[in-house]
């Protein structure tokens, strides 16, 4: 805990970057109330969401599904993101919390106070939204409740910044920006479009930090990190849809009452196949390179010395990555 000599001592980092960011958190602030606005009601039978914005929706057994079992899939796998990005949300103003608290540069302070406002505001939109809806919550997948825990045990700011920053903020503008292409309530449309906005700015401070880390580290740390992350993102990275549990669809569609949920399941997970081959075909191709890579390239653990000694300049992910322009989606 800090006494009064470490805050009338505390440091800046130094280069503006950051605290560039906090200004921004300043002329981006929203207002829920205001800014959005809530008069169009959530009809039970709407989706939501535009058709192939669903798991597994791109496929031909899915697309030939009855309408209204399509509706329930998509409103339910909505509400199942919608409380995951809520727990998300939490886990994220809990990392502001320590990394406010531990660092003692002025600058990194005041970013992580103000993430943590904008972290408490998209749970509290979330919720409105799961409140409106009037689904029951969909049960959290295990495996992202043990990434979450894994997260909220780190202690050091850059372990948490890393994680936090860096790596979960941006896969979430995959998933954002997904479902803000496909937002078809007005109200999803306008949150997404604020929420996408705070969020670029975390991953933005997440990058600089990484970056500032790398060039302040010797060669051992530096590739130490970058071996560390850059297995973790070509071995995990998806893109746009978050991996949903096949047994989760299938309930999904023995609740909307069709007959061989099972079966159809099954040839919808086949076919998913091709639809995740065409996914990483456009990121090695670097017409759609994943955000998580993108923020490794830009945070420089791309440079070649890096990919030289770690083997990985030949990388089918890695060479789409450089290749793809900056402004690829
Ligand atoms: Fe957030
Ligand atoms: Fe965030």
């Amino acid at each position: 805990m800090s006494k009064t000599f470490d805050l009338l001592h505390l440091r800046h980092s130094g280069t503006g970057l950051v605290e560039g960011l906090f200004k921004k958190a300043h002329s981006h602030n929203w207002d829920p109330e205001r800014d959005v606005d809530w008069s169009v009601p959530f009809e039970a039978e709407d989706p939501l969401m535009a058709s192939g914005w669903a798991p597994y929706s791109r496929t031909a057994t899915y697309k030939a599904l009855p309408k209204r079992a399509r509706a329930h899939v998509t409103r339910r796998s909505f509400s199942f993101m919608l409380n995951s990005l809520r727990l998300g949300e939490l886990v994220a103003e809990e990392i502001c919390f320590k990394v406010g608290l531990k660092s003692r540069l002025s600058d990194h302070k005041a970013h992580a106070a103000a993430q943590a406002m904008d972290e408490a505001r998209h749970a509290f939109v979330y919720t409105r939204i799961l409140d409106a809806m009037e689904e029951t919550p969909e049960e959290i997948d295990p495996r992202t409740r043990a990434t979450f825990d894994q997260v909220l045990a780190l202690e050091t700011v850059p372990d948490m910044v890393a994680w936090e920053q860096f790596y979960l903020e941006s896969l979430a503008m995959n998933v954002l920006r997904h479902a803000k292409a496909h937002a078809r309530h007005p109200v999803l449309k306008q949150v997404f479009t604020l929420n996408l906005r705070d969020e670029s700015r975390h991953m933005g401070f997440g990058v600089t930090y990484v970056a500032e880390q790398l060039a302040q580290s010797d060669e051992t740390d530096r590739m130490a990190f970058a071996r560390r992350w850059l297995d973790q993102i070509l071995t995990l990275s998806f893109g746009q849809q978050d991996p949903t549990a096949i047994t989760r669809v299938t309930r999904w569609l023995f609740e909307a009452g069709v007959d061989n949920s099972v079966a159809l399941a099954g040839h919808m997970m086949q076919e998913q196949g091709a639809v995740l081959q065409a996914e990483y075909a456009a990121a090695v191709d670097g017409s759609r390179v994943p955000q998580e890579l993108k923020s490794a390239r830009r945070a420089g653990l791309m440079a070649p010395d890096i990919l030289e000694a770690l083997g990985l300049a030949r990388h089918p992910l890695i060479v789409g990555a450089l290749r793809g322009r900056e402004d690829a989606a």
